[in-house]
């Protein structure tokens, strides 16, 4: 099942929560709508299930127009960030409830419950009541919820919030895999950038109502249409400077003491360009092999911090006077691990470098 959504808009009061937003999810496809808080995700995410009307807009699932019918006839199964399972019914009832609300007799719902119940490894649980289950569990039972009664779509706002961090990535790649092997149809709402890119076929970046930009998780993190998406997305060096020359589509930037080298830039000599660098972009000059050094640009550095993490190490380096840079290195030898207070020559590939 496809949904369609098509300029719908949203308000409450004078407050426009989603502003002619236009998307579609192909059938089968997992799409995440990210954004900051109450830049509109789970309002937009209420329009599709029906809780709420739109002022403006259409919504079609397959093609058939469903803004105007009731939620419970729009096929969709939904859960949401406080896991919504009733404290006074054990796991089994918790999750034959929407069946019982559809008039499913009990020899139906026994089997669909069990098999629910299995996919999301909770078989063995039936009798347990929610006080007696972990966060990860009620999780589980949330999700088996929406599923048992097999919806064309599945509409999730921001499930995993409730977890810890170590929780949260175990169930989000569950979440992924039960997805896949159903096909479901899938809108997932999360705030967390690290949980779309990880997740999602395709992403849609929301920000005060609008979709800021929406594509495959690698083009909105190497390709970020704006300042907006480049800086929620990812860890991101903003610049801002001057074009002094342009010769063959590289640009030479002054930025505020030195000079940066950029490519792929439309503004004229003269004007102002605002770029970002990402910063496991950049390279320190001992960690680059030769190859490398020839198509790389260098400048100077002083380490201000070093945070050596193992399998990764970050720095924070100077290149002049108000001008600092976050640089990650993976992997790094300890005869390259850099001290504080060291001045070391970094490295970029022009061709890294983001116009936002
Ligand atoms: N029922 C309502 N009445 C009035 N304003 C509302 C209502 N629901 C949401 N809003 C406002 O609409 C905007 C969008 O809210 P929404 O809940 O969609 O944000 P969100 O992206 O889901 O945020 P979060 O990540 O914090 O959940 C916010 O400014 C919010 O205050
Ligand atoms: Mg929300």
């Amino acid at each position: 099942m496809s949904i369609q959504i098509v300029n719908v808009t949203k308000k409450f009061g004078n407050l426009e929560a989603v502003k002619d937003v236009t998307l579609e999810v192909k059938t089968g496809e997992f799409f995440t709508l990210l954004g900051p808080s109450g830049c509109g995700k789970t309002t937009l995410l209420r329009s599709i299930a029906g809780f709420n009307q739109p002022e403006k807009g259409e919504i079609y699932f397959n093609k058939k127009r469903v803004d105007k019918i009731a939620t419970h006839k729009r096929g969709i199964g939904m859960v949401f960030q406080n896991y919504a399972v009733f404290p006074h019914l054990n796991v089994f009832n918790n999750v034959a409830y929407g069946l019982k609300a559809r008039n499913f007799s009990a020899d139906e719902i026994r089997p669909k419950v069990s098999r629910a119940l299995q996919m999301v490894r909770l078989a063995g649980m039936e009798d347990r009541f929610p006080n007696q289950l972990s966060g990860g569990q009620l999780q589980r039972v949330a999700i088996a919820r929406a599923l048992v009664i097999e919806p064309q779509v599945l509409l999730m706002d921001e499930p995993l919030s409730n977890l810890d961090a170590k929780l949260r990535v175990e169930m989000r790649s569950e979440i992924r895999e039960l997805q896949q092997s159903m096909k479901i149809t899938t809108l997932y709402v999360t705030h967390d950038q690290e949980e779309a890119l990880s997740i999602s076929d395709r992403i849609a970046v929301m920000n005060h109502g609008v979709v800021e930009q929406m594509g495959e998780p690698w083009e909105i993190y190497n390709t970020p249409v704006n300042r907006f998406v480049a800086g929620f997305i990812g860890t991101t060096n903003f610049f801002e400077g001057t074009l002094i020359s342009e010769q063959g589509g590289q640009g030479i930037v002054q930025v505020s003491e030195i000079k940066m080298k950029v490519s792929a830039h439309s503004p004229c000599v003269g004007e102002k360009v605002s770029f970002a660098i990402r910063p496991e972009a950049f390279k320190v000059a001992q960690e680059i092999t030769e190859a490398e050094r020839s198509c790389f640009l260098s400048l100077p550095g002083r380490v201000n911090k070093v945070e050596y993490l193992g399998f990764m190490t970050k720095y924070d380096l100077e290149l002049c006077r108000g001008l600092s840079v976050k640089v990650v290195s993976y992997d790094v030898l300890p005869q390259h691990l850099r001290k504080t207070g060291e001045t070391i020559e970094l490295c970029y590939d022009p061709q890294r470098v983001l116009i936002c």
